[in-house]
This record gives structure tokens, sequence and C-alpha cells, in this order.
């Protein structure tokens, strides 16, 4: 029998069917600049102890890091340094970094998925984030939740670029999500599908980014304000579901926004009219939108981590 390209490739395809899901690839900017592929077609190694899990973490090349079960990290608000080309990924719904969270500093091309973090209350002036991102591109955090974090829930800051984040749970924290830190405008990320619960500021602030696109997000219950246009960000933010949220539109004056197709149900305070016209999203990738109506029962059944994401 004579193997053809037409047969050969298929059957490729098939063979990646067997690793779907736990070696995804990042959609939205982190799509951009090469791609957000982590340890992606690397070496495969399956972690139940924090020892496993910082050594491969900080090794050089490319792994993909299967989390087992929950990890309980010592001293409390270690945050575990991630290198270049990683993908740190949960089995199942049931995987878990406890009592710390995850760094990424100078590093490119890090995906954090299907994972639950947090226990690090009482670290606020110390610090202690849940994923603290600081000048690194091509970042992509998807379906994780984060709940009883210390300080940040999720820090992307100091110029970090082409990141995504996607498909997350953000339970309860008062800073949820920092972006920013510099004066450079330079930050282009994208934030979908994510679930803003009960939390306070930062919903993101997003400060200084040359293009932030928010779409399909869902926030509830947010206390201080939420989506937040801060310094001379250039936003797009469409089919967003805001509920029972105070301030849930803001924007500086040297902000560029465009608000489009979002719900504002039992809201109070500032929604932010447009200023300008935004850069277009779909100039830079493809992406379909949810209609707005259906975004909170879209994202309650899909933030956090799932049994199928990687098993
Ligand atoms: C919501 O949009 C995503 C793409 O962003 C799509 O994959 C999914 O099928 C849509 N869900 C529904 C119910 O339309």
């Amino acid at each position: 029998m004579k193997f053809s390209i037409s047969l050969v490739l298929p059957l490729l395809r098939l063979a990646g069917l067997a690793w779907a899901g736990c070696q995804d690839n990042a959609d939205g900017f982190a799509a951009l600049n090469g791609g957000t592929t982590g340890g992606n077609g690397g070496t495969v190694v399956t972690v139940n102890n924090q020892a496993d899990l910082e050594k491969y973490a900080k090794a050089s090349g490319k792994y993909v890091i299967k989390v087992s079960g929950k990890i309980n990290i010592s001293p409390k608000g270690t945050e575990v340094d991630v290198a270049n080309d990683k993908t740190i990924v949960g089995i199942g719904a049931t995987a878990q970094i406890s009592g710390g969270g995850f760094r990424i500093i100078n590093r490119r091309n890090v995906i954090i998925r299907n994972l639950r973090i947090g226990n690090t209350d009482g670290g606020e002036e110390l610090d202690w984030d849940g994923i603290q991102v600081d000048t690194s591109t091509n970042i992509w955090i998807d379906h994780c939740i984060f709940e009883t974090i210390g300080d940040g829930g999720i820090d992307l800051r100091k110029d970090s670029d082409y990141w995504t984040v996607s498909n997350s749970w953000i339970k309860g924290v008062n800073k949820a999500f920092g972006i920013g830190w510099t004066d450079n405008v330079v930050t282009k990320g994208t934030i979908h599908h994510v679930y803003f619960d009960g939390t306070t500021q930062r919903n993101p602030s997003a400060d200084n980014m040359l293009y932030a696109h928010m779409y399909n997000n869902y926030l509830r219950g947010c206390k201080s304000y939420g989506h937040y246009a801060r310094g001379a960000t250039n936003a797009r933010i469409e089919n967003v579901y805001f509920e029972d949220c105070k301030n849930p539109l803001t924007a500086d004056s040297e902000a560029t926004l465009t608000a489009i197709g979002n719900i504002y149900d039992g809201t109070s305070g500032t929604i932010a009219k447009d200023i300008g016209v935004s850069f277009d999203p779909a100039n830079f990738y493809s992406y379909k939108l949810n209609a707005t109506a259906d975004v909170p029962s879209i994202v309650l059944a899909n933030a956090g981590p799932k049994a199928d994401v990687c098993t």
C-alpha cells in the first residue's frame, strides 16, 4: 500500500485529536506575534506535588505540565516561577494550586489553563497574586478560577503584550484584574467569556493599553467599578452583560472607547459614553460574538475548570 500525502495528513490530524484540549493554542491577541502555544508538542509530564511543579515550570525547553489533583504550596504566598514555552494545565475539573500562585516575569509563550488557584488570603501587603505577569509576551490564561486571593487575582503588568484571558472565573476577589503600571502604550490583550463574580475593583483596570478587546464577559455584583478604560487605553467593549454592578463602564478622558451591544441589568452609577472610535479587533483576528442576552448562561456553564478541557 502506498501512502499518499492526502492520506497521511488526515491521519496526523487524527493523532493530534488524542491531545486536543491539553495542548490547545490561544485565540485573541495571544494568537498573534507567532502564536501562544506554550509547551505544546514538547515533553508531557504529570505532576502532583510542589517540587515537581517547580522543577518543570522553571526547566528550559517545551513542557506540557499536567497537574493532577490539589497541590498545596508552601510557604504560603509562594508564586511558582514559570519559564518560556510552558503549558500548565489541570487534568479534569479538580486540579488546584492552593496557598500560592504563578509568577511569569520577562518570559514568552506561557499557557495556564484549567486550574483552581487561591487560598492566599492575608497576602495583600505581600503581593500574593493568583497569576502575576510582568514584561512578558504571548500569555494565555483559560478556564481558571481565582478565589480567596491575597492581592491581585490576575496582574498583567509592565508592558506585557499579546495575551488572552478567557473562560475564567474570578470569584469574590478584591483586586480582580490589574493591567498597566507603565506609561508606555503598547499592551494588546483580549478578555472574553470571563465571569467577574462579586469582585470589588479592577474588573479589569485596563491602564494604557494600545488595544483592549473585551467581549462576552459577565460581570455580576461588582462592588466598586466594572470594565475600566484607564489612561490612554483604546478599548472595544462588546456584548458584555453587566448585572447589579456599580459603575459598570468607566473611561478616562484620554481613552478611546467604543462600547456596543452591552446590557446593563440593574446596574448603578457610571456608564461611560463612547470616546472617538476604537480599533477594530476584526482587523487583527477573527472571533465570534454570542448574543449578549445569552452571555450569563454561556459564561456560567463554561467559566472555570471543566472536566473535558484536558483529560
Ligand atoms: C458562543 O460563541 C462561541 C465563540 O466565541 C461559540 O464557540 C459558541 O458556540 C457560542 N455559543 C452559543 C450558544 O451560541
